[in-house]
């Protein structure tokens, strides 16, 4: 089976609609998405609306707690508190109703699907450093972990080591970032997402060009921080 992961949307609804667009995709079976649907961009409810229609699965972002009152705007950034309040004020009660229905983590055919870390799900856990990585590998145990969070697509291995390249097999890497969709952090700026097929036991990261500068605009058009406009150009 082929399966879509895509992650951290941030209220992208461009690039959200490239990546659903993009043709590399287009043959997968099912699509899961790993949090983080709104924040920082200008379109939350849309971006809910289409995750909610196209996702076979979907786990909750500390964003998306954010935004549903579930923790509070103490542990974002100042850009990222803005964002929450705005947020807020676009969401409908039923968007907040399914907020609350969404899992930190679940196993999804034989696979472990969480936002932050699967060793600490609620407490959004970064996976920066190889004891990060080497405690989720140990937490997932014979599964192959699916993680977002860092915004960074790459995979780590057994042994905590870890890569950037494009393609592998699960075996191999048994944890995997799918990078973000609607706010990379990698310096490309182009939205990533992840395709597995679960009967070759292989992962591919997949880019995709968007229009950065409607994104941008649509940012600033609604009163968000501006500097949430200029990191999607730099892609960090
Ligand atoms: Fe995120």
């Amino acid at each position: 089976m082929l399966i879509r992961v895509i992650s951290d949307i941030h209220s992208n609804l461009t690039a959200l609609k490239a990546v659903l667009e993009d043709s590399a995709g287009t043959e997968a079976e099912k699509t899961i998405c790993l949090g983080d649907i709104t924040g920082y961009g200008s379109h939350p409810a849309e971006c809910m609306n289409l995750v909610k229609k196209v996702c076979d699965e979907v786990i909750t972002g500390n964003h998306d707690q954010g935004a549903a009152g579930l923790i509070g705007v103490s542990h974002f950034n100042p850009d990222g508190r803005s964002a929450i309040e705005w947020t807020r004020t676009q969401l409908k009660q039923h968007h907040l109703d399914w907020i609350k229905t969404l899992p930190l983590q679940t196993f999804y055919h034989g696979i472990s699907l969480s936002h932050a870390s699967i060793k600490s799900p609620s407490s959004w856990t970064y996976i920066l450093n190889t004891t990060e990585a080497y405690e989720a590998i140990m937490e997932a145990g014979r599964y192959v972990s699916l993680y977002g969070h860092t915004h960074i697509g790459m995979q780590w291995n057994r042994r905590g080591g870890c890569s950037d390249k494009s393609h592998g097999y699960l075996a191999d890497w048994p944890l995997i970032n799918c990078g973000s969709v609607g706010q990379p952090r990698d310096g490309d700026p182009r939205a990533a997402y992840l395709l597995v097929n679960t009967e070759k036991g292989t992962f591919q990261h997949v880019r995709v060009r968007y229009s950065v500068r409607l994104a941008a605009n649509a940012i600033i058009e609604s009163g968000l921080p501006e500097n949430l406009a200029k990191r999607l150009y730099l892609g960090k």
